[in-house]
């Protein structure tokens, strides 16, 4: 790789000065020592327009990039000027004096943010694919500009304008101790994101937006609602309301169509596409409350013989009226889906092959049975997605362990491991990583099951769970879904998703344990968790301080993300000050 002198000063100076914190870190950035002051009357334009701003602006139409942008702008501001970070905790103790600008030695401003996208309107209102890229630049006669294609990158820009200040102590004040600022930035992976399981545990619409919101500040651009599951049926289906208010934990804990339609506005006006994944044929156990003939081992004991966790549930695999379900489904939810999404999640994790033995219309855990079943079951449901111009995303199951042949556009999402994803891109699939031993983030809080007294409770003493230990920020940063495939293979990584089920976790403790572990995934999916000139691991003790700040930050803008150290480290003068020694004795 060739790297201009101008490159490698730029890297001496991110190690020398390593606190211009921006979260992702940005693909090139180059920063000053010189401090600006802004205010909230700074002159913002978009492609040459003055831009209002008014805090909590809300675009009413979400395919209108001016809106989006104001929106953007609205928000940007918002996080310098209302939940301004003062970095106290950021600095050596009673040392902040030295980080803040000297109010009376008169420093310069930030006059204006320039934002120019150049894109055609369809490139800047088209979910799916998106040019994300941008380029931020501040001089230090106080002119910042932000450039991108698209308004998906006017988005990501302002994210990262808006991490460039901080609040000064007196409470009165706005800075960046940082100009001059140069930035070119844009996306490693295409898909990067969150996996919500809205079914084990209810979660209720605002703690779904605060989500979205802290997915879109860590350049994350996907929502994976898990919306059902054998627990619970929490989405409505208008056409079928027996579904929902029958199969939700109480009638009325339910997402109404006008909530998914909300939810999907929201997200697609921060730049994130929300996806509905209705898990089947398999976990779909809660549809036994108002369907109880379309399936077979519900509640079957013990759980362990027919699914992975009770209380089981799979369709019936050779019924013609799961074949009418399924169409009645598909007509009713793929036409909501559809304008805000470019995916459908068909689900089709741990088939239990032992369900069909109790299925009148099979009878048999036979696979040479099974597989042309699944194959008929899963291709309808392909050509239900297809019909409406979607593209289909299944578990890694439905290919691996039943061999089923999917269409071409199919999306295969991993959650067992390396070698998935190796299998499945070598064979030309396209992938989506979720390798459970990095980036599950319910492990390691022990077993939600309960032990009866005896052989059961000291077989599973000290009852941790399936997937223990605990993913810490430094594991989750630790995996890159493409490490180890040839470069053919890699091409076909869509990206990945951090996975929170929630057997243990409801609306208390999402934030905590989503954020800011879910950051350093994004990070790994915005820039590589690689430095960029040694190509060797980007190091935690330049990671850790960046991280800190942006857990303050997510703080401060109202997610209640989990800190990362204790304030004496992240007060200490270097990260090394709470560093481990090399080889034994630790
Ligand atoms: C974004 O679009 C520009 C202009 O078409 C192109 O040069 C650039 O490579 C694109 N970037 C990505 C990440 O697709
Ligand atoms: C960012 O700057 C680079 C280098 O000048 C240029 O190639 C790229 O097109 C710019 N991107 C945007 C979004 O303006
Ligand atoms: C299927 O059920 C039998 C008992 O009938 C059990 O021994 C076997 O482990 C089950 N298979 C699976 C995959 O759970
Ligand atoms: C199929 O069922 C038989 C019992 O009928 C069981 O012994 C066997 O383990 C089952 N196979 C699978 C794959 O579950
Ligand atoms: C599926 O159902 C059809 C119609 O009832 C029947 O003819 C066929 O034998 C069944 N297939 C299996 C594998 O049981
Ligand atoms: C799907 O796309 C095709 C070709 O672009 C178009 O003709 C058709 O109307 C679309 N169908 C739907 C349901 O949007
Ligand atoms: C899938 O194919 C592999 C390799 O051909 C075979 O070993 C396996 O038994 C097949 N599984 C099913 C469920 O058909
Ligand atoms: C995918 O399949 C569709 C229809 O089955 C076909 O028109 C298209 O050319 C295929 N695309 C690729 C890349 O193979
Ligand atoms: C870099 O990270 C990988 C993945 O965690 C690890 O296997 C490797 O040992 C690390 N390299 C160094 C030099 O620490
Ligand atoms: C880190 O801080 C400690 C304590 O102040 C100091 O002894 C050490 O030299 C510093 N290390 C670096 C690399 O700056």
């Amino acid at each position: 790789m060739f790297l201009s002198l101008e490159t490698i000063a730029t890297v001496f100076l991110a190690l020398a000065d390593p606190v211009a914190a921006i979260w992702p870190i940005p693909n090139h950035i180059k920063t000053g020592k010189i401090s600006l002051l802004v205010s909230q009357n700074v002159a913002v334009t978009y492609n040459d327009v003055p831009i209002a701003y008014t805090y909590g602006f809300e675009p009413n139409d979400v395919w209108d990039s001016v809106q989006i942008v104001e929106a953007g702008v609205s928000r940007a501001l918002s996080a310098i000027f209302q939940s301004g970070l003062v970095p106290w905790k950021l600095r050596p103790k009673n040392s902040l004096n030295r980080f803040e600008p000297d109010l009376y030695s008169g420093p310069g401003w930030v006059t204006s943010l320039k934002i120019i996208a150049s894109g055609t309107a369809s490139q800047n209102s088209r979910f799916g694919d998106m040019n994300e890229s941008y380029n931020l630049t501040l001089n230090t006669a106080g002119i910042a500009t932000l450039s991108a294609f698209t308004s998906t990158g006017v988005l990501r820009g302002l994210e990262t304008f808006a991490q460039l200040f901080y609040e000064h102590s007196n409470g009165n004040a706005w800075y960046t101790p940082y100009a001059p600022v140069s930035i070119q930035d844009q996306p490693k992976y295409q898909h990067r994101g969150v996996l919500l399981d809205v079914a084990r545990n209810w979660f209720d619409v605002q703690s779904i937006y605060r989500t979205i919101d802290a997915i879109a500040w860590n350049k994350m651009n996907r929502l994976h609602l898990h919306a059902t599951d054998s627990q619970s049926w929490p989405l409505e289906i208008p056409s079928m309301p027996e579904v929902a208010s029958k199969g939700a934990y109480r009638s009325d804990l339910t997402y109404k169509a006008e909530d998914l339609e909300a939810l999907h506005k929201y997200a697609v006006a921060r730049g994130v596409e929300l996806i509905v994944e209705i898990d089947m044929p398999g976990h779909i156990g809660s549809l036994s409350w108002s369907h109880p003939e379309l399936l077979v081992a519900y509640d079957a004991f013990p759980y362990f013989w027919w699914c992975a966790e009770p209380p089981c549930g799979a369709f019936k695999l050779n019924s013609t009226d799961v074949a009418k379900f399924l169409d009645k489904l598909y007509a009713d939810l793929m036409p909501r889906v559809a304008p805000y999404s470019a995916y459908f999640h068909m689900g089709g994790d741990e088939l239990n092959a032992n369900d069909s033995r109790l299925d009148p219309g099979v009878g048999t855990n036979a696979t040479d049975v099974l597989q042309p079943l699944l194959q008929k079951f899963v291709s309808s449901n392909l050509a239900r997605v297809a019909a409406y111009n979607l593209s289909a995303i299944v578990w890694e199951e439905i290919p691996l362990a039943w061999n089923v042949t999917l269409d071409n556009d199919t999306v295969v999402q991993t959650w067992q491991g390396e070698s998935s994803v190796q299998m499945l891109t070598s064979q030309g699939i396209k992938v989506i990583d979720s390798n459970y031993n990095y980036w599950y983030l319910d492990c390691g809080r022990g077993e939600w099951l309960n032990f009866a007294n005896g052989e059961a409770y000291s077989t599973y003493y000290p009852f941790g769970d399936w997937c223990n230990p605990v993913k810490n920020w430094r594991l989750v940063y630790s995996h890159d879904p493409a490490d180890g495939l040839t470069d053919e293979e890699a091409k076909l990584v869509m990206g990945g998703e951090v996975a929170l089920w929630s057997e243990m976790a409801d609306e208390t403790n999402l934030d905590s344990l989503l954020w800011p572990r879910g950051s350093a995934a994004a990070e790994v999916l915005w820039s590589g968790n690689k430095d960029l000139l040694t190509g060797q691991n980007r190091s935690q003790m330049e990671v850790s301080p960046r991280l800190n700040e942006w857990r303050e930050r997510m703080l401060h803008r109202g997610v209640r993300a989990a800190p990362v150290q204790m304030v004496w480290c992240t007060q200490a003068d270097n990260s090394t000050e709470c560093s481990a020694p090399a080889g034994p004795g630790f």
